[in-house]
């Protein structure tokens, strides 16, 4: 039997998912949206690729639940993006409005599903999720670390013309400006930048990679960046169909882990067939530690201002 991925949100990083999950033979796709028309024209676009990508999956756009009855995984893209000199956390009423109906109606129609949150402000709205849903911890993931990390992987490449397949990195903390990229942990086939780079250099980088989403919502004047979103999302969708244990920084429910509890936060996450299957554990320094304590202080305020 092949395996059932359902995306909520037909918009940019919904189409762009449900493009990279058929194109890779990953699993049949079902694209919901409340928009009449787009996820039904998008899904048959697409479908309509197949032939041209030896693709035999399906795929089938939706304005009913009914259809995404009994998913493996359900992938939630639905709600807003931002626009210009917006913040993630802007977003956050308006998000959590459409979050909760989305994760309630999940839950009813596809009560064994793991669960991909990826609509911003994404660790909160991650929290939402499972609580609006009940779900084991295990079975609802935030996308958001994998996404930053794949971005300083990139710009680390460019400055060292070196190919971003040989960089890693781990970016903890939460999908937001005080997001915590880690230089010590981050590797040039092994090799820590901070030998290879100056102190001055990887700091920019850092920065560049705090502001990536925005550098692209600047650029763009309307809704935020979708290609390498949906790449993370795939690599997470695979990483648990194929049962791969691949470790990758994804937001996930802290309970005494890193020394902090009750909030969902990014850390580096081993995926496979449950879903979160470890938290791993790295010694932070007095500075990471900080930084790590700030960003989730930031998501904190955002889970009370919801009253989860
Ligand atoms: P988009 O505007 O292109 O698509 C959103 C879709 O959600 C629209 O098609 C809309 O009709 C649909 N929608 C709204 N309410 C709905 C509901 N109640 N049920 C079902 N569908 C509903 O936006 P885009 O670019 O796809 O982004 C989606 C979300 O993902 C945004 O909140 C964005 O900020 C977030 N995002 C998060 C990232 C992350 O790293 N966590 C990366 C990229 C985007
Ligand atoms: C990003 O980082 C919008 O969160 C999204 O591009």
């Amino acid at each position: 039997m092949r395996k059932k991925v359902s995306i909520i949100g037909g918009g940019n990083v919904g189409a762009s998912t449900a493009q990279l999950i058929v194109q890779t033979a990953l699993a049949d796709v079902v694209l919901f949206d409340i928009a009449d028309g787009i996820p039904q024209g998008k899904a048959l676009d697409i479908a309509e690729a197949c032939p041209l990508w030896n693709s035999s999956v399906s795929v089938k756009g939706t304005n009913s639940y009914a259809d995404t009855k009994d998913s493996d995984i359900v992938v939630i893209t639905a709600g807003f993006p931002r626009k210009p000199n917006m913040s993630r956390d802007d977003l956050l009423h308006a998000n959590a409005d459409v979050v909760k109906t989305v994760s309630s109606a999940v839950a009813k129609t596809s009560p064994n599903a793991i669960l991909i949150v990826v609509t911003n402000p994404m660790d909160v709205m991650a929290q939402l999720t499972w609580k609006t849903t009940e779900f084991s911890c295990k079975r609802v993931i935030g996308m958001g670390g994998i996404l930053d990390a794949a971005r300083l992987r990139a710009f680390l490449s460019w400055e060292l013309n070196i190919s971003p397949e040989d960089i890693e990195t781990i970016v903890l903390g939460g999908h937001g400006d005080q997001m915590v990229p880690l230089p010590r942990f981050t590797t040039v086939k092994g090799i820590a930048i901070t030998e290879i780079l100056k102190k001055k250099t990887i700091d920019s980088l850092i920065n560049r990679t705090r502001s990536g989403g925005a550098e692209i919502v600047s650029l763009l004047k309307s809704g935020s960046a979708y290609y390498a979103p949906a790449a993370a999302v795939v690599q997470m969708v695979k990483s648990i169909l194929l049962d791969e244990k691949r470790m990758f920084p994804c937001a996930a429910y802290l309970n005494g882990e890193y020394g902090m509890k009750d909030v969902y936060l990014g850390v580096p996450v081993i995926l496979g067939r449950e879903g979160v299957e470890r938290v791993v554990e790295v010694k932070l320094t007095k500075e990471e530690k900080a930084q790590f304590k700030k960003s989730c202080a930031s998501v904190r305020k955002l889970i009370k201002k919801l009253l989860l």
